[in-house]
Order: C-alpha cells, then sequence, then structure tokens
C-alpha cells in the first residue's frame, strides 16, 4: 500500500483539531525518529498519523467494537474503555482502511500500552505519542526520554517504562499489564547488556 498522508488526513477530518493536531505533531516526530534511525520515513510518517484514529470514539463503542471484532479485553480495559483506542484503531485500519502492512498495524494496535514484542516501528510511534512537543506540560518527568531515544530506543522505552509505571502507581492509578510485562522484559534485557 502507498502511505498518502493527504488521504488519510481528509479521512481524519472527523477527529477533534486537538487531537488531530497531537497526531500531526506525533507523525513530525515519527519521522525525525525514523530518519535518524535509518528506518522508512513513509510508514512512521503515516502510522504516527493515524495512531488516534479511534481515541474520540464512545467508550461504549470502542467496548462494543472490541467485542464485534473478537479482541481480547482485558479486565482492566472492560472499565477503562479508552485503554482500547489503540487495538480498535488497528482493526478498523486492517477491516475498513484496507491496511495490510503488519508493522503499522502492530504500531497502532500497542501505542498506548506498548508491548514487549514491539518492531522498530511501533517502538518509535509509541516514544512519539508519549514526548511530541504538544505533551511535554503533560508529562514533564518524560523530558530526559527525549534525549535518550536519538542514542538508544530501547534504553528510552526502559526509561519511559520505568518513570510512568512509578508515576502511575505513586498516584494510585493500575498499570496495563502490557505496559508492566513490557517493562518487566526491557528491564531483563537491558540489565543483561
Ligand atoms: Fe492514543
Ligand atoms: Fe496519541
Amino acid at each position: 500500500m502507498d502511505f498518502d498522508l493527504y488521504s488519510a488526513r481528509k479521512r481524519l477530518s472527523y477527529l477533534p483539531r486537538g487531537l488531530l493536531a497531537h497526531c500531526q505533531r506525533t507523525s513530525q516526530l515519527c519521522v525525525e525518529l525514523a530518519h535518524h534511525w535509518g528506518w522508512p520515513e513513509d510508514r512512521a510518517a503515516w502510522a504516527g498519523l493515524v495512531h488516534d484514529l479511534a481515541r474520540a470514539y464512545p467508550e461504549g463503542e470502542l467496548l462494543y467494537l472490541a467485542r464485534e471484532y473478537s479482541l481480547q479485553i482485558d479486565p482492566m480495559e472492560e472499565t477503562t474503555p479508552v485503554l482500547l483506542h489503540g487495538p480498535v484503531g488497528a482493526e478498523i485500519l486492517r477491516r475498513k482502511w484496507q491496511v495490510t502492512d503488519g508493522a503499522v498495524l502492530e504500531a497502532v494496535r500497542w501505542h498506548t500500552s506498548g508491548n514487549r514484542d514491539m518492531g522498530p516501528l511501533a517502538k518509535i510511534v509509541f516514544l512519539a505519542d508519549k514526548i511530541e512537543p504538544g505533551k511535554s506540560g503533560l508529562y514533564p518527568h518524560l523530558a530526559p526520554i527525549r534525549d535518550l531515544v536519538k542514542k538508544d530506543v530501547d534504553r528510552a522505552l526502559l526509561e519511559f517504562f520505568n518513570s510512568q509505571i512509578s508515576f502511575l502507581q505513586l498516584k494510585h492509578f493500575r498499570v496495563h499489564p502490557a505496559m508492566i510485562a513490557a517493562g518487566n522484559y526491557f528491564r531483563l534485557r537491558l540489565a543483561s547488556q
């Protein structure tokens, strides 16, 4: 498939303006990171742009679609359906937008919680979503990751998981099991290097 940004942007015109602006900033950062690491920039730009296509869906619809698409629903997602916007978004891309690129689908699917098996594209979409400039006020504790991501993507991921999990636990929020598993995986992998 071709990763035409213009037609994707047209298709995303239903998104609230602020969310669309976040998607565009994420897309730009994805291109910057893909360029830095020598990864395909067109897919990175496209995946970054569309990653939140289901973010503004009502919670009831996310749950309904997740069941309709026979997605595995974690108990935490039952009670906080917004967490399903990645997996549901990936299914919409596959079923309605006819996206067949596995790396793009994976990147959209896991962009909220992360996953231990993320490939290069999923890693940069995941990180770009969290550290794009519009979010710097929201997540000041993520500042060191902005530098680290250009030196070592896996260490940037580990740093993100460590700080985000501590941040959530400090506030007595629950942490998605896929994020805990990913944090444990990168901790173990990078400790042995
Ligand atoms: Fe999202
Ligand atoms: Fe996002």
